[in-house]
Parts: structure tokens; sequence; C-alpha cells
């Protein structure tokens, strides 16, 4: 089968998937497996860099990204998917060094995500966080098509909106190499980012996050879905069932825009909300329901996966990444004159 385009895309390993990253991310990835080169990277190091003082959540989110992502179905057992472990693969380093030398440190500072994490980080920023855009360019570029490849394949990245400066600021890294040493070694990445980049959380905070504790997992049981939902933030004017309610903003519906496939039936509460002709808990019970029919699946997947031996996915996943990341860096090396084949005779 003839592949469209390469894809690469990736994760921290820093907990369990919710709700978010399905909308955000997740959701966008799972048909692109068909007609694609795809790989997915669970960047471990990139986790480092917010977390390197807990080696063991890393490590047991590692397994859970890989099985988070065969519930919702990520196939790695296809030929052309993927699932690369980011610290298997050196040549990443190896590109990493290469890509720092060209990026002025100004390119980091003005950088909003890099700002925005900044100011939610419980301890001082390392020289590791500052410079994690860079470590994630070289998980892009090194998909790179070899120079002078004449396929008209793109390098796509699939991701939510918050990833979107950091492909900007990557193609900004590929370019600087390029012009400084006059080759094109790597090519330049296109994003794509969801119609919905980003899901609320729970409490209607902007942004659904395990750490902020209004998120819904993917693994998360019945039980708990329940009891998260029931808890819900919905309107706070609404003390009583009769008062008009807003529906927009309100995470209650934005969930059920997001996961409900009977929008007639979604569309009728939202008019009895607005009259006051609808209790929360009904909704609610409603919402539990939609989401019993989207996690049913998963769930099922995942006790598939369970079975299966995580150690050899990534193993043929990284070995397949590492192949192109050979050239590539082959390549970048010769490139900036660090091949020294002259010295070797
Ligand atoms: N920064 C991404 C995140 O926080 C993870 C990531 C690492 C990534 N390398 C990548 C995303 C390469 C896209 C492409 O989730």
């Amino acid at each position: 089968m003839i592949m469209k385009n390469r894809i690469l895309t990736g994760i921290r390993p820093t907990g369990p998937l919710h709700l978010g990253h399905y909308v955000g991310a997740l959701q966008q990835w799972v048909p692109l497996q068909r007609n694609n080169e795809c790989f997915f990277l669970i960047a471990d190091y990139q986790a480092m860099t917010t977390h390197a003082e807990d080696p063991s959540l890393i490590r047991r989110s590692v397994r859970d990204v890989v099985l988070d992502w065969m519930s919702v179905g990520l196939n790695p057992h296809k030929r052309n998917v993927h699932f690369v472990l980011q610290s298997k693969v050196p040549e990443l380093n190896q590109l990493y060094t290469l890509l720092s030398m060209v990026t002025p440190k100004s390119w980091i500072d003005q950088n909003p995500t890099v700002k925005a994490e900044l100011a939610t980080l419980k301890h001082a920023a390392t020289l590791g966080f500052f410079d994690y855009p860079v470590s994630q360019a070289a998980d892009i570029l090194m998909m790179s098509f070899p120079n002078g490849d004449p396929r008209s394949e793109k390098l796509l990245v699939p991701v939510g909106e918050d990833q979107v400066p950091h492909l900007e600021a990557t193609n900004r890294i590929a370019r600087a190499f390029n012009r400084t040493y006059n080759n094109k070694v790597f090519t330049e990445c296109r994003a794509s980012v969801g119609e919905i980049g980003r899901l609320v959380g729970t409490d209607g905070q902007t942004k659904m996050s395990k750490s902020l504790g209004n998120a819904i997992m993917l693994s998360d049981s019945p039980e708990e879905v329940r009891r998260k939902v029931m808890s819900m933030f919905t309107d706070p004017k609404r003390i009583r069932p009769d008062i008009p309610g807003t529906v927009e903003g309100n995470p209650v519906f934005i969930y059920l825009d997001a996961f409900g496939k009977d929008k007639r039936k979604i569309d009728e509460y939202k008019r009895r909300y607005q009259k006051g002709t609808v209790g929360d808990v009904e909704v609610k019970k409603y919402l539990i329901e939609t989401l019993e029919i989207f996690l049913t699946p998963i769930r099922i997947r995942r006790q598939l996966a369970l079975r299966e031996n995580m150690g050899t996915i990534l193993e043929s996943g990284t070995r397949a990444a590492r192949k192109i990341a050979k050239i590539t860096l082959n390549q970048a090396l010769k490139a900036a004159g660090m091949d020294y084949e002259d010295l070797e005779s």
C-alpha cells in the first residue's frame, strides 16, 4: 500500500491519559493509521524536564500510555504504525546537540508554551526544561526525508493547539540549520490541529489536567466516571431546575457535544435547560450514559492490550524510528562538517 504522509507525534509519560488528550490529540491520530507511516513517540526524556525527581511515575506512565493508546484503537501491529520510546533512540540526543547550536536562546524565551509552563512549575526550571523545545524539534526532524528525496509526502504533526508554538520553533530551527550549512537536511513539518483543540475540566477550568484534579481518565471505572460527572461544575446560577440555565461554556454540554452521537437529543436537552424545564441531575445522568457508550469499547480494547508484551511493541517501533533517525543524523553531521571521513583513511 502507498503511504500518504509520514506522521510523527508524541506525548510526555507523566500519568494516565484523559478525555482531554482524546479530544485534543488521540481522536485525530486513530484514522491517520489507515494510510500513513505513523510514529507515535513516548517522550520520556521530555517528561524528565518537569518530573526528573519522580522516575517511578515516568516508568509507570510509559506503560500506561501504551495501554491508553491501544485502548483508543492505535494499533502497533500494523506494519506502518510504530510506538517509539524516546530514550531508546540515542540519535535523538545527537540531533538535539546539533540543533541546539543553531538555536538562539531568545527563541526559547519567546515561546508562549514555555512561558505558560514556566509559570506553573513547582520548582526552579532546569536547563533541560528550557531546552525541551529543541529536543522536541529533534524528535520531529529526525523524520525528515533524505536530501533530494523526490517523494511528495509531507511530514505531518497532529497535535493539540498548545503544541503549535513548538512546531513553529521546529521549522525555524530546521531553516536555521539548513541555511547555516547550505544544505536541505531537514524537512519542515506541518501542524495538524483538531477541530476542538482543548477540553475544559470537570470544574469548568479552561483545561482538563490530571494535576488540576479535574480530569476523567480513559481508564476510569464506571463508578469513577459517575462520581466525577455527578460532582461536575454546571451553571452556578441554577439553584433550582426551573431556573433557566446557560448552555454556552457549561462543561456538561461541552462534553455532550464532544462525545455524544445523538445530536437531536442533545439539542433537546439544551433547549429544556435554557427554558428551565430539566434538572442538572437528569442532564448529568444522560452525560454518564453518553460517556459509558464512548468508554465501553475503550475498556474492552484495554483488556486485550493487557495481555500483550509492551517490551516487544516498543522495541520494534523504536527500531523502525532509529532506521530513519540514523540516516537523518548522518546527513546532519556531514552537513556540519563532522563526518571526518578524511581522517579515517
Ligand atoms: N510536547 C508534547 C507534550 O507535551 C510531547 C512531544 C514530545 C511531542 N515530542 C513531540 C509532540 C513531537 C509532537 C511531536 O505532550
